[in-house]
C-alpha cells in the first residue's frame, strides 16, 4: 500500500545519518501481514456462492427469514464488522449452513476485510501443532493471527475430541476477539432446533464461557432445517455425458491448486 512517508517498505531512511527508521505505517502494515497468513480463501465448493444462484434461491424458499437476515447482513458488512457483530447457524448436515456462512466471509472479502476460514477441527489441530518443532508459527503468533483479521468463521463446531489445554487456546481466540469487537460467523449441528432445542451439547463440547461470548457476539443461532440436501444431490446425479475427445493426462489445468479446504495449512 502507498505511504506518504515511506517507500511502502515500512521503513524511513534518514539519508544524513544513513540511517533507517520504522516508518509509522509499519504497525498497520505488520497487523495486515498477520492477518494475511491466515486470509482464507473460500473453499472450491463454495467458491461461486451468491445470493442469486442455487442453492441461495432454494435455501430462501424453505428459511425466507433467515436469508432475509444474511443479505442485510451482508449489505452493510462494513459496518457489521466495525461493530463485531457476527451470525451463527444451526442445525443437521446438509441444510445450508456453511454455504450462508461462506456467502457472508465472502462478503467479507470482497469489502476487503480479511478473513480466516477454518473448520473447527483444522483449527484445534493447528493450536496442536504448534508445539511441534517444525512448526512455522509459536502458539502466540498464531493466536494473534486468529484475533487480527476482521472476521473469523468457524465452520463445523461438531463433536470433536479435543484436550482442555487446546480449548482453552480457542476460548483465547474466542474472548480476544469479543473485547476487541470482531466478529466471528459459526456454523454447528451441536444446538438443537425445535422442541430438541438446547445447547448443552455444544456447551459440553467447546465449553460454557466459550459459548456465551458466541451468543453475545452472535445473538441467537439461526436454526436450519430440512433433510440432507447432499444427499438428495447424490441421488440426482447428471446423465454421463460422453467424452468428444480423449482427455490428455497430462494436463492438470483443471486441477484445483488450492491447499486445504478450509484456511491455510503449515
Ligand atoms: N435448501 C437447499 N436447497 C438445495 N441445495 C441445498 C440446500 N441446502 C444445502 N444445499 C446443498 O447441499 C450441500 C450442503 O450444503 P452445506 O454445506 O451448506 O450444508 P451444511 O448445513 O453446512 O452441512 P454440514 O452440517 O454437514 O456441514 C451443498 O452442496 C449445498 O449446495
Ligand atoms: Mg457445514
Amino acid at each position: 500500500m502507498d505511504c506518504p512517508h515511506c517507500d511502502g517498505s515500512g521503513f524511513v531512511f534518514d539519508e544524513e545519518k544513513r540511517k533507517s527508521y520504522p516508518c509509522k505505517c509499519r504497525p498497520a502494515r505488520l497487523a495486515r501481514k498477520r492477518a494475511a497468513a491466515v486470509a482464507g480463501r473460500i473453499p472450491k465448493t463454495y467458491r461461486g456462492v451468491s445470493f442469486d444462484r442455487e442453492p441461495l434461491p432454494s435455501i430462501e424458499r424453505s428459511h425466507p427469514h433467515v436469508v432475509r437476515e444474511v443479505r442485510r447482513y451482508c449489505g452493510s458488512i462494513a459496518e457489521q464488522l466495525d461493530q463485531g457483530r457476527g451470525l451463527w447457524f444451526t442445525g443437521p448436515p446438509g441444510t445450508g449452513k456453511t454455504t450462508l456462512a461462506m456467502l457472508i466471509s465472502r462478503h467479507a472479502m470482497e469489502a476487503d476485510r480479511t478473513c480466516a476460514i477454518y473448520s473447527l477441527p483444522r483449527l484445534l489441530a493447528m493450536l496442536r501443532e504448534t508445539f511441534r518443532d517444525d512448526s512455522p508459527h509459536s502458539l502466540s503468533q498464531l493466536v494473534d493471527m486468529l484475533c487480527s483479521v476482521d472476521l473469523l468463521h468457524i465452520d463445523d463446531v461438531g463433536a470433536e475430541q479435543t484436550t482442555p489445554w487446546v480449548l482453552e487456546q480457542l476460548y483465547t481466540v474466542v474472548n480476544t476477539r469479543y473485547e476487541d469487537q470482531r466478529a466471528i460467523v459459526v456454523t454447528t449441528n451441536l444446538i438443537g432446533t425445535g422442541e430438541s432445542g438446547g445447547d448443552d451439547e455444544l456447551r459440553a463440547q467447546i465449553g460454557d464461557r466459550t459459548v456465551s461470548r458466541l451468543y453475545e457476539m452472535c445473538g441467537d443461532p439461526f436454526p436450519m432445517f430440512g433433510s440432507d440436501r447432499r444427499l438428495e444431490k447424490q441421488f440426482n446425479l447428471p446423465e454421463p455425458v460422453q467424452a468428444s475427445s480423449t482427455p490428455n493426462p497430462f494436463y492438470d489445468g483443471d486441477m484445483d491448486e488450492d491447499r486445504p479446504r478450509y484456511g491455510w495449512a503449515p
